[in-house]
């Protein structure tokens, strides 16, 4: 078992990663949280695959469970949906004692998170994460959140978990498109902190990669499968590594926006109905290094590679159709653009993530070359 430790203002906590772990949480259960009254939420996918059963296994070992499922899909990471999870707690009884556990994607996971750090003002919470980018990303730094209409994560927290409790095994049913979206982060992780990551997944794809977008090779997923402890447990790290540093988001933690002040500005253009949040992540890394590498902050030759290992893994690389002007207007509403500067994630070499504030009308000029090469068909 892969065990990372993640220390926090409030509590030190593990992530716990192995394969096959999902099957023994109802003993570790008994032991950890005897005498606690359960609430599970699921969505309606994980549910019947994970959920229901976990739920009776929960039941026959004494425990007060508590299902609550929604319905799957990002625009139920709702204050409806929050509402709802309020209810069935306040009816059940709960207290803060008690606990709440995510089983499912970031959706899940930033939801429930929301809802356990507000019910009661904050009651227990654990994370047993189903897909690639909630094992990798959103697990791990205690950010939660909801949507609102007017924009993505605009209500949330602080607040970490008790526990993870993370099985590679869950991904056996994630369908390839979400594997991807998932790999986006993995890459990320590589390039901002580890080089040694990343010529692991290069090595891992070479010879097996993707033929298509959105579609992995069936041999790179048997052999992503072998590799998936390290791989899950290495992003972790990174991610606690930089999360401990800057919990609360005020500069380090600026590193993991590495590709995503482009990757969020493509998705609000194509209003969350276009490229998956990793596909344009993709996208904004190699515009990013392409546009880093023109400035010479980074060493010459560091895009190709990048554009090498996407094209590997199934992400896309440019946006064909994309309007450029209504790209660089909603990166001016980004709310990291912070009084007409603007700190950017790139790296200065494959491993070394580094920071560089710009004001506006320059990142505008060095972007609008790199745009029209993304925006055009690949
Ligand atoms: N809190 C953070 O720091 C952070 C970081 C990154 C992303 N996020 C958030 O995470 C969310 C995206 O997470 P996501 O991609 O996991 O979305 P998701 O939770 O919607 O999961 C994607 C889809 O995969 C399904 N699924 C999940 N696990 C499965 C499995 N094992 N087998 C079959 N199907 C499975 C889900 O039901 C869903 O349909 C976004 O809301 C984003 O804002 C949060």
């Amino acid at each position: 078992m892969e065990k990372v430790q993640v220390k926090s203002r409030d509590k030190t906590y593990d992530i716990l990663i192995e394969s096959g772990l999902f099957q023994r949480l109802p003993e570790i259960f008994k032991v950890r949280y005897h005498g606690k009254k359960l609430a599970v939420v699921c969505d309606t996918h994980i549910y019947p695959l994970y959920g229901e059963s976990f739920v009776q296994k929960l039941r026959h070992g004494g425990f007060d469970v508590v299902p609550i499922i929604f319905e799957a899909g990002e625009k139920h990471k709702s204050l409806e949906s929050l509402t709802q999870i309020y209810a069935c707690l306040a009816e059940g009884l709960f207290t803060r004692s008690d606990i709440l556990i995510a089983l499912g994607g970031g959706v899940t996971g930033d939801m429930t998170g929301l809802a356990a750090a507000t019910f009661l003002r904050g009651m227990g919470f654990i994370q047993i994460p189903t897909s690639l980018l909630a094992m990798v990303d959103s697990s791990v730094g205690g950010k939660v959140a909801v949507d609102l209409p007017q924009g993505k994560n605009l209500v949330g927290a602080f607040y970490q978990p008790d526990a993870v409790y993370t099985d590679p095994d869950f991904l056996l049913s994630l369908p390839d498109n979400e594997l991807i979206n998932g790999m986006g982060e993995l890459i990320k992780a590589g390039m901002i902190r580890d080089a040694q990551l990343f010529d692991t997944l290069v090595q891992l794809a070479e010879g097996h990669g993707a033929d298509t977008k959105g579609v992995l090779n069936p041999s790179l997923r048997q052999r992503l499968n072998e590799k998936l402890e390290y791989l899950i447990m290495r992003c972790c790290q990174i991610k606690r590594d930089i999360v401990e540093a800057d919990e609360f988001d005020n500069d380090l933690r600026q590193l993991l926006n590495f590709g995503h002040t482009l990757g969020h500005a493509i998705e609000r253009v194509q209003n969350y109905q276009g490229l998956s949040h990793g596909e344009a992540v993709a996208v904004g890394m190699a515009a990013f290094t392409r546009m880093t590498e023109a400035m010479g902050l980074t060493v010459k030759g560091e895009t190709d590679k990048l554009i090498h290992v996407l094209k590997l893994y199934g992400l896309p690389t440019c946006v064909p159709d994309l309007c450029k002007e209504e790209v660089l207007k909603a990166i001016r509403i980004d709310k990291k653009n912070r009084s007409g500067m603007i700190t950017i994630a790139y790296i200065e070499r494959i491993g070394l993530g580094r920071l560089h504030s710009m004001n506006l009308e320059e990142l505008e000029e060095r972007i609008d070359g790199v745009l029209t090469h993304i925006c055009k068909a690949s």
